[in-house]
Order: C-alpha cells, then sequence, then structure tokens
C-alpha cells in the first residue's frame, strides 16, 4: 500500500439522468435521490484513494437551492481532498445540464467524509493525499479546519481542542 496518493488519482465522474421514477410531484429530482448519487460518487471516489472497503461517516450540510428537472441530464464529480488517519473528506460538485437547451448550471457543492474499514468493519490506516493544482490546495488546506467543525458538532472532539477552526474565529 503507498504511503501517498496524489488527490487526481479518486477523480470520479458519475452520470445521471432524472427520470420519472425519480421525481417529486413538481416534477424536479427528490432530494434523496440526490443524495443517494453524491453518496455512492463519493464513496467510489474514497474507495480509488484508500483501496478499502468505505463507510459514510457525515455529509456536511447539503442546501438545495435551485431545484434539478426531469429530463436534465446530472454529472457527479468527487475528489477525495485530504485523507487523515483513517478517514478521508471527499469534495462533491453537482451540475445539471439542459443538454436540448445548452443549458449547464453547478448545483450542488458538499463534502462527506468517509471511513475505511478492515473486513470486519474496524478503521484502517490511509495514505495520505498530496494536492497539486490549486483548488486541490485550497480544499486540504481547508479540510482540517472543516474536520474539526465537524467533529466538534458530532461530539466527538472538544470544541477547545479545535485550535484550527477558533483561529479563523480569531478566537483564544
Ligand atoms: C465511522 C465509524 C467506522 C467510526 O468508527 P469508530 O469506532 O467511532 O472509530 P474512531 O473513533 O476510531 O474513528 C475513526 C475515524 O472516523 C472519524 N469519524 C468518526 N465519526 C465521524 C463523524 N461523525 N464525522 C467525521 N469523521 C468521523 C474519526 O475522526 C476517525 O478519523 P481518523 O482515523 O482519520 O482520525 C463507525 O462509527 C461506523 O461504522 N459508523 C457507521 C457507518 C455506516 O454504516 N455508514 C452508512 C450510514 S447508514
Amino acid at each position: 500500500m503507498p504511503k501517498t496518493k496524489f488527490a487526481r488519482e479518486s477523480a470520479t465522474i458519475m452520470t445521471e439522468m432524472v427520470l420519472p421514477n425519480d421525481t417529486n410531484t413538481l416534477n424536479n429530482l427528490m432530494g434523496g435521490k440526490l443524495m443517494h448519487w453524491m453518496d455512492v460518487v463519493a464513496a467510489i471516489a474514497a474507495q480509488k484513494h484508500s483501496n478499502r472497503i468505505v463507510v459514510t461517516a457525515s455529509a456536511d450540510n447539503i442546501s438545495f437551492q435551485q431545484p434539478i428537472a426531469l429530463g436534465n441530464v446530472v454529472t457527479l464529480k468527487a475528489q477525495v481532498t485530504r485523507a487523515f488517519t483513517s478517514s478521508m473528506e471527499v469534495f462533491i460538485q453537482v451540475s445539471a445540464d439542459d443538454i436540448p437547451a445548452n443549458k449547464s448550471i453547478v448545483t450542488h457543492r458538499a463534502f462527506f467524509t468517509f471511513v475505511a474499514v478492515d473486513q470486519n468493519g474496524r478503521p484502517i490506516e490511509i495514505p495520505e493525499v498530496i494536492p497539486e493544482t490549486d483548488e486541490e490546495k485550497e480544499h486540504f488546506d481547508g479540510a482540517l479546519r472543516r474536520r474539526q467543525l465537524r467533529l466538534v458538532l458530532a461530539k466527538r472532539m472538544k470544541p477547545e481542542d479545535a485550535v484550527e477552526l477558533k483561529s479563523i474565529f480569531n478566537l483564544k
């Protein structure tokens, strides 16, 4: 198992079409269906990085600001931003294309956390991430603060221990 892997090695793209069975009564994509697709694309990226079985540990806030219509083509891109000991953060970007109208919009961006586990479901060590592009470096740098925020919210970290998170609020 390599000790490091490039962020790009986990890049994953998934394309889906919004069909009648995926929609609500306004003919827009159901939120739960989109979250399912996000979970799948992010899990594949996490598997590519870790070469392990992975489980979803958390999904950061997803807001639904614009609907995705029946017949749109949804493209989900996922890539691991940073790995810690057994957990890794995955960035997901969703875009919706109305192909006949030649229109494409980015509808969602979110961060999910996955944990690599062994056959018994116990967390297991994974390679570190090497970011290369400016965007990968930005995501890598922010990942530590986001990790601290989600661990504090999950009551897995004391707020006073979230040093990097506190620093952005200028708290002592
Ligand atoms: C995620 C899970 C493996 C963590 O196991 P655990 O026994 O609590 O293990 P640990 O406390 O050692 O934590 C392991 C890693 O998970 C991370 N983690 C745990 N809970 C987390 C959360 N809510 N958000 C983000 N990361 C979390 C820890 O920070 C740790 O990361 P690190 O090794 O990189 O430092 C375990 O809680 C689990 O199996 N959950 C169910 C997963 C699942 O079924 N997902 C599908 C949802 S239905």
